[in-house]
């Protein structure tokens, strides 16, 4: 695989064009429009400058690294990808969209993948021209730090396309968990339970923000708490994919708690609004209860 298009330069989107680009390949990036996807390149030049400023690459190779980022206005400039990463917002309807226009520009022969957390892909397949060439490709966030990633073959998924889009993972420096199309997969369906669990425990006073968080820290050697952790994902992230496993499974035990369901009615969805479990409008993360 030589040419990659991204589609979505939020912060998954960028997380993986910046990686893919450092890994030395190709890739186009996509957003409603050009300024969203020059706004995630600006983002990935931010990360970059950190990088060179701590001493870890050096600044031409930042530069080698920007210049393999193409952000693209629509998805004509995709014709000759041979894979495209869909990372778009955690919606079906915005999927679908999304994978009925691109599927109408792209080769033969490339594969199209989601990052989705929790939408069936077997179900998602059918937007695509070609359910064999259609795969999960589930990324961690911050991408380029993060070890794993899921690959999440659908019914109708090829062999062919599982073994390609495995080798494209591992090339990326990554490790590959693969995965049954259930919902969750297999690190979300673990994790999120934990993130809800820990809002029913702050809801139930049985501890405050800062010592369920301290108590996972230290407890079981997690490098964020679980709270922390929600407001970096994104409690409105969370919740979608909590709701997602409540009803596919219909399985009580995955019902939302009502604290988080009442902060992202409130609008503290976490770090990018600014105020979630934390408030981070100063210099370092408060507490909010
Ligand atoms: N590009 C490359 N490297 C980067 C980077 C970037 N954009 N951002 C940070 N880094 C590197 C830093 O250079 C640093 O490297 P060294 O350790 O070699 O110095 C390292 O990453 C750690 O960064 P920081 O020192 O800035 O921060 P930290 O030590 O506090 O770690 C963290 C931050 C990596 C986020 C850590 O707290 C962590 O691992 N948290 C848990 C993250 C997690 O669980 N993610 C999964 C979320 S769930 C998900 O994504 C799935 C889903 O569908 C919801």
């Amino acid at each position: 695989m030589r040419k990659i298009a991204v589609i979505g330069a939020g912060q998954m989107g960028s997380g993986i064009a910046q990686t893919v680009a450092q890994h030395g390949l190709h890739v186009m990036v996509s957003d409603i429009d050009l300024a969203h996807a020059e706004a995630g390149k600006a983002g990935i030049e931010k990360a970059l400058t950190k990088l060179v400023g701590r001493g870890k690459i050096e600044a031409d190779e930042a530069e080698a690294v920007l210049s393999r980022i193409t952000p693209v206005a629509d998805y004509a400039p995709m014709a000759d990808a041979d894979l495209i990463i869909e990372a778009a917002t955690e919606r079906e309807e915005i999927k679908q969209s999304i994978f009925e226009s691109v599927g109408k520009v792209l080769s033969e022969s490339a594969i199209m993948a989601s990052n989705t957390s929790s939408i069936p892909i077997t179900r998602m397949a059918n937007y695509s021209p070609d359910a064999e060439r259609f795969i999960g490709l589930h990324f961690f966030n911050p991408v380029p730090v993060m070890g794993l990633i899921e690959v999440i073959p659908g019914l109708a998924t090829a062999q062919d396309t599982t073994e390609r889009t495995t080798a494209f993972a591992e090339m990326l420096g990554k490790q590959v968990v693969l995965s049954q199309d259930e919902p969750g997969f297999v690190v979300n369906r673990i994790l999120l339970p934990m993130i809800n669990e820990a809002v029913f425990v702050l809801g139930q006073s049985t501890a405050g923000i800062v010592d369920i968080d301290k108590g996972c820290r230290l407890g079981l050697n997690h490098p964020m708490g679980p709270l922390e952790l929600a407001d970096f994902v994104g409690l409105d992230t969370c919740l979608d994919i909590i709701n997602v496993l409540y009803r596919t499974t219909r399985d009580t035990k995955y019902r939302p708690a009502p604290l988080l369901v009442k902060y992202v009615e409130a609008g503290w969805l976490g770090r990018k609004t600014g105020r979630g479990f934390y408030d981070y409008s100063g210099d370092a993360p408060v507490a909010t209860r």
